[in-house]
């Protein structure tokens, strides 16, 4: 197996996914013939610094980008920093020519995203964007019957990401909830990867959108400890105000004719994470949802008296799903769709093909998600911009 240099930038909760998902790639997809070696992890926090290297193997720890793209040994890199600094991040890899896979959204704007999906390509090297959800085998599934038309022609489609993480007024006011840190808010964070979902199960992308959006706890707590992701938080009595949206629900139409609406919320008590795609056809319907990861449900036809969804367990046959169990109905992880993505991306930056979701795909949702940002704000429909070179298309 031929060792591959990987440096990782931001070991919060995703770097120390990505640097997981590098691992597991000689034993899930070993005709790569690649060993991803962990060669440096950059963070300006000494304790992650310490964690890199103690916990997750990796051979230097340095704090800042600029020493992990000057090391030879590093061939590609993962950018998992907060969305403020994606742009110059990805600016700094691209210019050293690396290929480089990043969290998702791209930039904190569409304009940012653009900057990097131009900057990638200028440099010619291989890009992945976070949109883990992609990868389920599920999802890839219901995107195979959509494809091979056993749905019929596509008429509607509902998907919603409605989550609770930010659901108490207690919880801490992060990077997440800073306009200039995150751009837009749960729109950026939960619902691109929606944009994302609707665009790659239908091979249609959302051409136009009409949105509302809300914010429902304008206040929040100033974190007096920093934590991982979500998790592991201390804060005090002072509050400073939130900056972007709670909550958004959009109307679309997508470029083959089809319509969808969308919404997302991080404050929705009761909903952990729920993600969820359904689509509607002619001739069928398919459905899937995260808080079943591994099953999806199918109607074809009309059924006759047993209309009806069919509940369908993952098994082989669905996407990548044969390479983490051996046994149809055993559950997969959220941890084992990153290492489907980095595998992805791998191969991309090593090889001609192009499977992971790209740049060009990251600025398509950035497109959907400012279009539903400047609907919201003229209580108007905005087109969308069609972005070349994406990976969602049939
Ligand atoms: N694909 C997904 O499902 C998913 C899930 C969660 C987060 N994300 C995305 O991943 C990114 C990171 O989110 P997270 O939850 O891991 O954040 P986090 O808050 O857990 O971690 C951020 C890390 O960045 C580090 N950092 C701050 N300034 C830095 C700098 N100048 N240089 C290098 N590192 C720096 C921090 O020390 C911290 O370790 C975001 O863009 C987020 O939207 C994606």
């Amino acid at each position: 197996m031929r060792e591959i240099g990987v440096g990782l930038v931001s070991l919060g909760w995703m770097g120390r996914l990505h640097a997981e998902s590098y691992r597991r790639i000689p034993a899930r997809f070993p005709e790569l013939g690649l060993r991803p070696r962990l060669a440096v992890a950059a963070d300006p926090v000494p304790e992650n610094q310490r964690a890199a290297r103690e916990e997750f193997g990796f051979e230097r720890a340095v704090g800042s980008i600029e020493e992990v793209l000057a090391d030879p040994e590093v061939e590609v890199v993962s950018l998992c920093s907060p969305n403020f600094l994606h742009r110059d991040f990805a600016l700094a890899a691209a210019a050293a020519g690396k290929p480089f896979w990043i969290e998702k959204p791209m930039g904190v704007c569409a304009a940012q995203s653009r900057e990097i999906r131009d900057a990638a390509r200028a440099a010619g090297i291989a890009t992945a964007v976070g949109f883990n959800y992609r990868h389920a085998p599920a999802v890839e599934h219901l995107r195979a019957l959509v494809a091979a038309g056993r749905l019929g022609r596509v008429t509607n489609v509902r998907c919603w990401l409605i989550a609770d993480y930010a659901s108490s007024p207690r919880g801490p006011l992060t990077w997440r909830y800073d306009r200039e840190k995150a751009g837009s808010g749960v729109i950026g964070d939960l619902l691109s990867h929606g944009a994302d979902l609707v665009a790659y199960v239908t091979g249609q992308r959302i051409a136009e959108v009409s949105a509302r959006t809300d914010v429902f706890i304008p206040r929040r707590p100033i974190p007096t400890k920093v934590g991982v992701g979500h998790g592991g938080f201390e804060v005090g009595s002072q509050t400073g105000p939130v900056g972007n949206e709670d909550w958004v629900a959009a109307l679309a139409t997508l470029s083959g004719g089809a319509h969808a609406t969308l919404e997302s919320s991080r404050v929705a008590r009761g909903h952990r994470s729920d993600y969820a795609i359904e689509v509607f056809g002619t001739d069928g319907s398919a459905r899937w949802s995260f808080t079943r990861m591994n099953e999806f449900e199918v109607m074809l036809g009309d059924g006759g008296t047993e209309h009806g969804y069919t509940t369908v367990l993952a098994g082989a046959g669905h996407g990548d799903y044969a390479r983490f169990q051996p046994g149809p109905g055993i559950p997969m992880s959220f941890d084992d769709l990153k290492t489907i993505e980095a595998a992805q991306f791998l191969a991309d930056a090593t090889t001609a093909s192009q499977s992971a979701p790209n740049a060009s795909d990251g600025l398509a949702a950035a497109e959907v998600s400012e279009a539903i940002v400047r609907s919201a704000a003229s209580r108007s429909w905005v087109e969308v911009p069609e972005i070349e070179g994406t990976t969602s298309a049939f």
